[in-house]
């Protein structure tokens, strides 16, 4: 009989970077539901300090520690601060990520390598220090998630976002083979367009489109991830390395040309896609319609948007 025990978490010790809010937030509950420990960190400390009291709130040991992934030191600072307080450091979630939207013919540099150096450099530094934290503890082993995105296979956003999503899951492959020989495993989850409050700004039109063109026929929530991140955080995943696990509703393997419509109704509702949505804005002091909807949390995002769909305000 196989033993499903190997899903549980208790006792187990994880951190989550850009953890306060959205996937970040998501992967923190779910590992903590499992059974984890979990340490948020974020610059966003209003966020975070909320989310690290819900994570206590789940009977789970949390903190709260300020960290920019692209600063190397405060990195090392908040992974030896996690170890100090939590003894040892078994699972970490690599989620911090940004996007800065803007035609590639005419995107300034800075905008270009702050993009690489929260999305890629960051999560090296992360990974980096997280395995040497791992190397040095007995037993030595560790789970290492990256939140990379579909935009790593497919052209989705821009140039510096997707080249930034491919350059994590390609790192993502050589760490897990370098790090094998320590029993760390390095995988990846890929996510398609997930309401978070990055996605606040996405209208109505949008949503409704992606929904056609996503097999499964509903827009992704931060909780669609939830089985995901646990097996990749468990022993269930033990054999598992250097995997990108594309979590999209089949949205990228979408080639049809006629819009897909649904033979039943989808498992979540357009109601039920914004729940946690919802939530996350809630925390933040954003304010939304019912359905879910500001376009000035991100207007960028709602401009692109207005513009290709020809909508008018
Ligand atoms: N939302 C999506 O549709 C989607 C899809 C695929 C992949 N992703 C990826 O998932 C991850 C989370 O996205 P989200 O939608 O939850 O975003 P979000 O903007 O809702 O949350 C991101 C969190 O990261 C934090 N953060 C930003 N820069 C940071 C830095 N330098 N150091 C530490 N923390 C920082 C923010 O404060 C925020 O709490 C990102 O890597 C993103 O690229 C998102």
């Amino acid at each position: 009989m196989a033993d499903l025990s190997m899903f549980d978490l208790t006792g187990k010790k994880a951190l989550v970077t850009g953890g306060a809010v959205g996937i970040g937030r998501a992967c923190a509950v779910a590992l903590a539901t499992a059974g984890a420990d979990v340490a948020i960190t974020d610059i966003d400390a209003k966020a975070g300090r909320k989310t690290a009291a819900e994570i206590k709130a789940l009977g789970r040991n949390s903190m709260f520690i300020s960290c920019d992934v692209t600063k190397k030191s405060q990195v090392q600072a908040m992974v030896k601060a996690v170890a100090r307080r939590f003894k040892r450091l078994d699972i970490a979630v690599n989620n911090a990520g940004i996007a800065i939207l803007g035609a590639d013919e005419s995107l300034d540099q800075p905008a270009w390598d702050k993009v690489i150096a929260v999305n890629l450099t960051g999560t090296f530094l992360c990974a980096q220090a997280e395995a040497q934290q791992m190397i040095r503890q007995d037993p030595t082993e560790g789970k290492i998630i990256n939140i990379a995105s579909m935009s790593a296979r497919i052209a989705n956003c821009n140039a510096s976002y997707d080249a930034s999503k491919a350059g994590v899951v390609h790192m993502t492959k050589t760490l897990a083979a370098e790090w094998g020989r320590f029993n760390i495993n390095v995988n990846c989850l890929s996510p398609s367009y997930v309401l978070t409050p990055m996605h606040a700004s996405t209208p109505v039109p949008v949503r409704r489109r992606i929904r056609e063109l996503t097999p499964l026929g509903h827009v992704e929530r931060p909780e669609d991830l939830h089985g995901a991140v646990v097996f990749l955080a468990s022993a269930a995943s033990n054999y598992v390395t250097g995997l990108d696990l594309v979590v999209d509703g089949g949205h990228t393997l979408n080639a049809w040309l006629v819009p897909l419509s649904m033979a039943v109704p989808p498992r979540v509702s357009p109601k039920q896609e914004v729940v946690q949505m919802k939530r996350d804005l809630d925390t933040l002091g954003i304010k939304y319609d019912a359905g879910g909807i500001n376009p000035t949390v991100h207007p960028e995002i709602s401009d692109v948007f207005k513009t290709a769909f020809g909508l008018k305000d």
